[in-house]
């Protein structure tokens, strides 16, 4: 189970962001532009880049695990294709996380926030041991939440934005942890179409329906849990190109912050 414990040591700074989103959402992008703006306005990050496939990150990372694992060399090692070793090289890294949490425990009381970008392919990240072990490293010691990266622009058709939806809650329910939807991308979709639908279970429905070559039972039925889901967590519309909606986004972050340390 990926439950976390939440001992009473909880320190309530730094803040740790965990970003999670489908492959080209715009996590690493979003990362950049995260870190550019505290540095600019709220205080002191601390980077974490987790994903060992990327070639070159926008920004410079406090801690990146492409210094300690060589996911190529994986591949060889153990004779893996690429999402193999990228998993593998996850897992040789979690299991010395202890020495990440060290670091970042010893900088805490400087630190008003830790951004954690994780791997391209999303489920190497949610569906690992690694992943879990990850997060609840972080979400024993510090506030931790979820930024859930959504690529606007490709979820407008209500099917696939109800698949991207549930995916997400997926999430949820599997790290329980403050949840909030970062709606990227805005430069080009704005998300008022997604929060109508999030808003209005109806409209929703009328959507699919006049969508889907789709069953409308089911959808019915999804889009009620959906209806669920959209009660706990909090949506930002955002832009890692431009930098609109960061600080909705710092808020939404701050507010998670403190459902969970009101929560545990
Ligand atoms: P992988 O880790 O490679 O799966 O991707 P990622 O989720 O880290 O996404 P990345 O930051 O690499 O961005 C993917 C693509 O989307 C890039 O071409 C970015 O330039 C683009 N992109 C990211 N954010 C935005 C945005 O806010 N607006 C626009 N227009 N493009 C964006």
């Amino acid at each position: 189970s990926t439950e976390v414990a939440r001992p009473s040591h909880l320190k309530s700074k730094p803040v740790v962001v965990i970003v999670i989103g489908m492959a080209g959402s715009g996590k690493t992008t979003l990362m950049q532009r995260m870190n550019a703006y505290l540095h600019q306005t709220r205080g002191r990050g601390y980077v974490i880049n987790l994903d060992p496939a990327v070639s070159s990150l926008p920004f410079g990372a406090n801690i990146d695990i492409r210094d300690t694992v060589d996911y190529k060399n994986v591949m060889k090692e153990y004779k893996l294709g690429p999402n193999g070793g990228i998993l593998t090289a996850l897992n040789l890294f979690s299991t010395k996380f202890d020495e990440v949490m060290n670091l970042v425990e010893r900088r805490a009381s400087e630190l008003d926030y830790v951004l954690v970008d994780t791997p391209g392919q999303i489920e190497i990240f949610t569906w690992s041991a690694s992943g879990a072990i990850v997060t609840e490293a972080f979400a024993s010691t510090f506030p931790t939440v979820i930024a859930y990266v959504v690529d606007t622009p490709r979820s407008t058709s209500p099917v696939t934005f109800m698949s991207n939806m549930l995916y997400a809650c997926g999430i949820l329910y599997k790290a329980r942890l403050p949840l909030i939807l970062a709606f990227n991308k805005a430069d080009v979709a704005r998300h008022d179409f997604a929060l109508e639908w999030m808003e209005d279970f109806e409209a929703f429905q009328a959507s699919v329906e006049s969508d889907a070559s789709y069953t409308s039972n089911l959808s019915r039925s999804l889009a009620l849990v959906l209806d669920e889901f959209y009660q706990n967590l909090s949506s930002v519309g955002v832009s890692a190109v431009t930098g609109l909606g960061m600080e909705d986004l710092f808020q939404a972050v701050e507010k998670g912050a403190e459902d969970y340390m009101s929560n545990y």
